[in-house]
């Protein structure tokens, strides 16, 4: 038994410095397989032996725990802000009033990365607490999150009380992969790189947050003075020691001058850095003048945050070509000279439509300016006129650049309305393939083009009819035996898929993973979904008119109509299997309605409390509806339950039909 206990000990270690030298030193000692051997021994052993886990144990990096909420917190210490300079003159003018009070000082310049702020608290070495900001008094409890985080200590190198405070930010590599994962579901892509961080801290399944690739750079250490630290130069070196991720661009200077000079530096190292900054922040480096150059109400006098403009890049527009996505829509795309922008080299970019390139009178030819707007893509959003030499006015195309069909304009978009064009049929199938609809593995962007060539694979239903082709396909290029019947195995299995993810796959206008399942939920099968009308869907909570046009619209097509019958014939799984829930319970099968402002609750987690125990949300009030909720400025609608009498409730009176849920 101890034998086991001591194991279980030196994985922890040799997992722990593992981690340690990858995350926070960038600089690996063992390979990922050892890694993820020593990983399993260590979470195996913890499954056998319980009562050996030790409270710092490195498997908490996995996450698993989930909370129905974040606990509130008065922080020990305010954590407060930093005024802001917007120009070097602010700057000057900071250091002009820290020399009048007399003060001999030097300056700390750091990076000012964009996340958001967390406190950390150990008690003898052990990562205990971690709470966010909050209004600056109380935080809240994400500690959980935050132990997922590889480069937060969960075990201190030295035993030590002690609170440190830093910043969570997430990767630009993060971020771009968490934003294609939402656009592949059609679901919303985060803005920035803050605000993901910021919405991922604030899962309440720290399994996601694990999966999510945050780090944290740290720059305070509360009560410094304890540790006998004397300058912040001193601060971000003790935190080093002791094993956090410290930003290393960090600079003491002699004077105010020296760090104008530095923040241009910065400004142009913003572009190649693998995360965000929105400035540089300039704290007086002599800790013990802080209690005497003191503070405002909300800041400190000893410090100050430059913000460096918005992120743009400059470069040449050489062409611009037109992209077919999979419902005909033609999306113009800027071909452009090379350039760094948010730590990537981006040569194309999107230009939405005809109106945006008119509107900005955009041209090839022209040097254009370029910004990250959250997507993944960057933006065209200006020219720079001055630089325009021969050029001539845009013109969009009238055929489609794939099939030679003429282009039909709805609203600002234009579409090629071909149903066998080649552009609009691959990207149409490959989506029916990718992972968050269909799932069949291998059957990628490359193959399909491949089989589309090959005239193997002309529409959605010729997947399931490969099979009839094994031997061609195994003479194709790239192919093979072994790769072929994976292949036909995947395709096969995808049949057995659940209902909502066929549905995401036909690619209907505005039908995302999520709108699929909330769709499913009401119609569980295709055919009853078939039948529902516009105002049908409608009442159908977060389904509005677009959608309810669309699905209809869908449906009504001899294309579909085929489809889905070609479904039927060929063994699909073809019901939805509507949550399992309690028969019993009290809003099983109700109808409920929200409106007005909770005192607790958002109305999203309202309506998951109320969908999940069974019930239904829908948008409007009807003779249908059995219950209203409503809150704080409930307005048309509860004088509408009123009128129809129908049963009125509060969270609270919710909250207690829920209770045995
Ligand atoms: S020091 C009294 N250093 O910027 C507050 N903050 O605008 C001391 N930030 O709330 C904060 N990088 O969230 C400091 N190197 C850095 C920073 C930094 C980013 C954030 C932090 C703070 C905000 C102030």
């Amino acid at each position: 038994m101890e034998s086991i206990k001591k194991r279980m000990e030196e994985l922890e270690i040799i997992i722990e410095e593992a981690n340690y030298n990858y995350h926070t030193l960038d600089k690996p000692t063992i390979s990922d397989y050892e890694y993820d051997k020593y990983l399993h021994e260590l979470k195996d052993l913890e499954e056998k032996y319980p009562h050996f886990k030790s409270k710092t144990t490195p498997t908490q990096k996995i996450g698993g725990v989930v909370l129905d909420k974040f606990k509130k917190v008065i922080h020990r210490e305010p954590m407060m802000s930093l005024s802001n300079a917007f120009n070097f003159d602010d700057l000057t003018s900071f250091d002009e009033k820290i020399k009048k009070e007399g003060f001999d000082v030097t300056y700390d310049v750091e990076l000012k990365i964009d996340g958001l702020a967390i406190t950390l608290l150990y008690e003898n070495g052990i990562l205990i607490e971690a709470l966010t900001r909050g209004d600056g008094i109380t935080g809240e409890d994400v500690t959980e999150n935050i132990k997922t985080i590889k480069t937060v200590p969960l075990r201190l190198k030295e035993p030590l009380d002690i609170e440190i405070r830093g910043e969570v930010f997430m990767p630009f590599k993060s971020f771009d992969k968490v934003n294609l994962e939402k656009i592949e579901l059609e679901e919303e892509p985060f803005k920035n790189p803050r605000n993901a961080a910021a919405g991922t801290i604030r899962q309440l399944d720290s399994k996601i947050v694990a999966k999510r690739d945050l780090d944290m750079f740290t720059y305070t250490v509360v009560n410094p003075e304890s540790y006998n630290l004397k300058t912040q130069a001193e601060v971000l070196e003790f935190m080093s020691t002791l094993g956090f991720k410290v930003n290393n661009y960090s600079r003491t200077l002699k004077n105010i001058n020296e760090v104008i000079e530095v923040i241009n530096e910065f400004d142009k190292l913003r572009h190649s850095l693998p995360y965000d900054t929105d400035g540089a922040v300039i704290k007086v480096n002599e800790l013990e003048l802080y209690p005497q150059i003191g503070y405002t109400a909300k800041a400190p006098k000893w410090a100050i945050a430059y913000k460096f403009a918005p992120e743009e890049v400059e470069t040449k527009l050489i062409d611009i070509t037109f992209q077919v996505g999979r419902t005909g829509v033609i999306t113009p795309v800027a071909n452009l000279e090379s350039v760094l922008i948010s730590g990537s080299t981006v040569s194309r970019a999107t230009l939405h439509n005809e109106d945006y390139i008119n509107n900005l009178d955009i041209r090839i030819g022209d040097v254009v300016k370029l910004r990250k707007a959250g997507e993944i893509i960057p933006e065209v959003f200006k020219v720079v006129l001055e630089e325009r030499k021969d050029t001539n006015p845009f013109k969009m195309i009238t055929h489609c650049p794939s099939c030679g069909e003429e282009l039909i304009k709805e609203s600002v978009d234009y579409f090629c309305i071909n149903p066998n064009c080649k552009a609009q049929m691959v990207n149409k199938i490959i989506h029916f393939a990718s992972r968050p609809a269909m799932n069949i593995d291998t059957l990628g962007e490359k193959v399909v083009t491949q089989l589309f060539n090959h005239g193997l694979l002309l529409d959605i239903k010729d997947i399931y009819l490969l099979k009839n082709h094994r031997e061609t396909l195994i003479n194709l290029e790239r192919m093979g035996k072994r790769s072929v019947d994976k292949l036909l195995n995947a395709i096969e299995e995808s049949k057995n898929n659940t209902l909502d993810k066929l549905l995401f796959g036909l690619g209907i206008r505005h039908v995302g993973a999520k709108v699929s399942k909330t769709l499913l939920e009401v119609y569980p099968t295709l055919e009853l979904l078939s039948k529902a009308t516009i105002e049908d869907l409608q009442t159908i909570y977060e389904i509005g008119p677009e959608i309810a046009k669309s699905v209809v619209s869908y449906f009504k097509s001899e294309y579909a109509i085929k489809l889905i019958s070609f479904f039927k014939e060929n063994g699909f799984n073809m019901e939805y299997q509507v949550k399992v829930v309690d028969k019993e319970s009290n809003v099983f099968d109700k109808m409920f309605v929200l409106t007005g402002k909770l005192p607790t609750l958002t109305r999203n987690e309202a309506s998951d409390l109320i969908i999940n125990a069974g019930g239904k949300v829908m948008s409007s009030v009807s003779k249908n509806t059995d219950y209203v909720l409503f809150g704080e400025e409930a307005g048309s609608k509860l004088k509408k339950a009123h009128e129809l009498g129908i049963k009125t409730i509060t969270e609270a009176e919710l909250l207690e039909m829920l209770k045995n849920e």
